[in-house]
């Protein structure tokens, strides 16, 4: 009997510790979707402008490369680039670009980017994707994921494709296409 009365008990805290865990989410009803039922493809393309020397900076290397390797692996560069509409550099500006990219190839220059687009126009104004992924420079067209969104773009996946239009090494400068084709709500 006493042991009967101690597999109840220990039954009942086993469904109480279930009980509260399950307090943690919920799913949600389907009519809770509201605008997240259809999703939609836009297509951007921005220009994006990075000079690393120069009395105006938009971004600087924060870690040098660890070898004096041509690939400059190991090195690590904060930026804050303006994204524009078209290719000169005082075409309007619609976003930043707003992250950081890392030299992680040893063979090769190969960039790990990290970066949100942070729009500043329009409908877009204050929505932001975020981009991860490889960026092998000297390719003629980089794809990268878009690994989400906020705003505008919540829930975003997608891809990008980067095609850079001019590189002065000597200034500095790089002028990037950036086509971007992502899904959202
Ligand atoms: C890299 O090269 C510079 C000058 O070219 C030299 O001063 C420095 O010691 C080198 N660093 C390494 C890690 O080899
Ligand atoms: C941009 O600069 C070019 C010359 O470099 C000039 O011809 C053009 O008018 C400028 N455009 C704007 C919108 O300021
Ligand atoms: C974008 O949003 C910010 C913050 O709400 C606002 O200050 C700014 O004027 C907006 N810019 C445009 C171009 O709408």
């Amino acid at each position: 009997m006493t042991k009967l009365i101690l597999i109840v008990a220990a039954q009942i805290l086993i469904f109480a510790a279930v009980a509260s865990a399950g307090d943690l989410g919920r799913t949600m009803n389907g009519k809770h979707l509201g605008p997240y039922k259809k999703e939609k493809l836009t297509h951007l393309r921005v220009y994006w402008h990075d000079s690393v020397n120069g009395r105006n900076p938009s971004s600087v290397m924060i870690q040098q490369p660890v070898l004096n390797s041509s690939s400059l692996f190991g090195a690590i560069t904060m930026m804050d680039d303006p994204l524009t509409l078209d290719v000169p550099s005082n075409s309007t500006v619609v976003g930043q670009a707003q992250g950081m990219y890392a030299a992680a190839a040893q063979g090769e220059i190969g960039f790990l980017m990290v970066m949100n687009f942070a729009f500043t126009t329009g409908k877009y104004n204050g929505s932001t994707i975020t981009i991860l992924g490889r960026n092998v420079v000297m390719s003629k067209v980089r794809e990268m994921p878009v690994v989400g969104g906020s705003g505008i773009f919540r829930f975003a996946r997608g891809y990008v494709e980067a095609r850079t239009k001019s590189f002065d090494p000597k200034a500095g400068v790089a002028i990037v296409e950036y086509n971007c084709y992502i899904l959202h709500y």
